[in-house]
């Protein structure tokens, strides 16, 4: 099989998940390395290959790339996803898909025009710990979900915002800890609770810090599709970045997700760990499974099967994230129809 030719678009923080997981994948392999800031090309390119261009317009005027990677500031990713759709390009795209619903519905309308392919990284439902609870979840072996919690505790401080410009800002990132790091882990909720239906929430912005604008705090109580409810505290205040937790009691058992593992508390009082290979040093809390997600996204397209993050799939995790920043404590309904 000849590999899929990739081109990744943003050559910043985490274009090396995106990187590695090319040059490891027997799928695909990096044709282009696409930055604004050239000198970024450059560098991604040293280490994983790839033609260096910075406008990924100039994609258009080529024809050897089949796949493009976005890996850009929140607010440019509608504008350079359809583009790329539009020109016959499968794209998979950096969390969150958009800023606005209105934008990410856009991007899935364009998809399914086009029949391309949309993806949404949202790695962390493919870490042990979450296809594990998953399964026993849907196989309601433990009974029905009765309630469930998620906790995000990390550090974002200034130090962290002024490293790019675009971060800190309503305008291009969208939010703080709700649109950037706790996404994934409303996602995790969602996509393992079977559904978010409804989310009252509060947001603010807790540090005294001049280098953002955006809320570093948020709080909501949710109701999911079986009848159950949820509540959460996301917080970048932290003097540590912490692994994210997702707590589901189930009616005979209680399941923990983190990325260290999966533990079952079960109703007669017996207890299993089922413990998962963590990250490591500097960003350790992105996890390990970036690749995974990026070798599961190419066989989908290969064998032309369902992705697990297929864009729609995503959309749930930015209704909840504008319902935390603008319910003010109403009920608002999350809409996860086109
Ligand atoms: N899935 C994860 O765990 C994870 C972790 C970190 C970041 N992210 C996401 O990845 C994306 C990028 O984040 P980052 O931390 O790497 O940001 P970054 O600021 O470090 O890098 C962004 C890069 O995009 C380039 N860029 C900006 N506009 C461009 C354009 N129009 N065309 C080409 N290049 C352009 C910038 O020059 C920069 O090099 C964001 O959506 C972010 O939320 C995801």
């Amino acid at each position: 099989m000849k590999p899929y030719r990739t081109a990744v678009i943003g050559c910043g923080a985490v274009s090396k998940n995106h990187g590695k997981a090319l040059v490891n994948s027997p799928y695909a392999e990096v044709a282009y390395a696409v930055d604004i800031d050239r000198r970024k090309a450059q560098l991604f390119s040293e280490t994983y290959g790839g033609k260096v261009l910075e406008d990924y317009r100039q994609l258009f005027e080529v024809d050897d790339v089949d796949v493009v990677h976005i890996v850009t500031p929140h607010h440019t990713h509608p504008q350079i996803a359809i583009d790329c759709l539009q020109h016959g390009l499968d794209v998979f795209c950096e969390k969150p898909l958009a800023i606005l619903p209105t934008d990410a519905r856009r991007m899935i309308q364009v998809a399914k025009e086009q029949g391309r392919r949309l993806g949404v990284c949202f790695q962390n439902r493919l870490n042990q710990a979450s296809v594990e609870a998953k399964e026993l979840i849907d196989s309601k072996v433990y009974g029905d979900i009765v309630s469930a919690m998620v906790l995000v505790t990390w550090d974002r401080n200034g130090a962290y915002y002024s490293e790019s410009p675009w971060r800190g800002t309503y305008k291009n990132e969208g939010g703080g800890t709700l649109i950037n790091q706790s996404i994934h882990t409303l996602d995790l909720l969602d996509y393992l609770c079977g559904g978010v239906t409804e989310l009252a929430g509060v947001d603010a912005k807790l540090r005294e810090s001049d280098a953002y604008e955006v809320e570093d705090s948020g709080m909501f109580y949710a109701k999911l599709a079986g009848g159950g409810v949820a509540v959460g505290y996301c917080t970048n205040c932290y003097p540590k970045s912490k692994q994210c937790t997702v707590e589901i009691h189930l009616t005979y058992a209680t399941l923990t997700v983190k990325q260290s593992g999966l533990i079952i508390e079960k109703s007669d009082g017996t207890l299993e760990v089922h413990k998962a290979e963590v990250a490591t040093g500097e960003k350790s809390e992105w996890g390990l499974s970036h690749g995974l997600l990026i070798k599961e996204f190419y066989h989908s397209l290969q064998e032309n099967t369902p992705f697990i993050c297929d864009a729609q799939t995503g959309l749930a995790a930015i209704e909840m994230v504008q319902a935390i920043q603008h319910s003010k404590g109403r009920m608002l309904k999350i809409q996860r129809t086109l």
